[in-house]
């Protein structure tokens, strides 16, 4: 997991932020989901991926994802459009900490399927031990 600083244009018109698949991300972007209207601050996520690895992004506003790859937890306060987080296969998230205007954008490195989603902690750490090379 690490926190990517993106390009950023500054000028009296504003800024502008960019990524690439397989340039500033190491995945090629196969599908983009966002998470919005949050507003009674409620964890979302809570959940592991067998595979899948994912960038996400505060598109507006702020929020904290939290990363607990089994043994240790991290937390990653996100709050510029002009960073990105990774997020690797094989570790549980929760976001949290959501102000009312927070905008999280998902880009992810394959299509969705229910298949690739852990949803069960217990079951995280079972597959951790097995499967996981991380
Ligand atoms: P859910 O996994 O609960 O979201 P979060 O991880 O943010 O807590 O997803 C909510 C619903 O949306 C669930 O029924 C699955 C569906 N969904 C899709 O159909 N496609 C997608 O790309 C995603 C991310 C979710």
């Amino acid at each position: 997991m690490k926190i990517i600083e993106l390009p950023k244009f500054t000028d009296e018109r504003g800024a502008l932020s960019f990524l690439e698949s397989n340039n500033h991300i190491p995945f090629e972007i196969k599908r983009i989901y966002y998470l919005y209207g949050n507003t009674h601050n409620k964890i979302r996520g809570c959940h592991a991926h067998k595979k899948l690895q994912q960038a996400i992004i505060a598109i507006n506003g702020s929020f904290t994802v939290e990363i607990d790859n089994g043994t240790k937890k991290q937390d990653f306060i996100l709050n510029t459009p002009s960073q990105a987080l990774l997020i690797t296969e094989c570790v549980w998230r929760e976001i949290k900490n959501f102000s009312k205007d927070a905008v999280v954008l998902v880009l992810a490195s394959d299509f969705y399927t229910e298949d690739d989603y852990i949803r069960d902690y217990n079951e995280f750490l079972k597959y951790k031990e097995i499967k996981c090379l991380l």
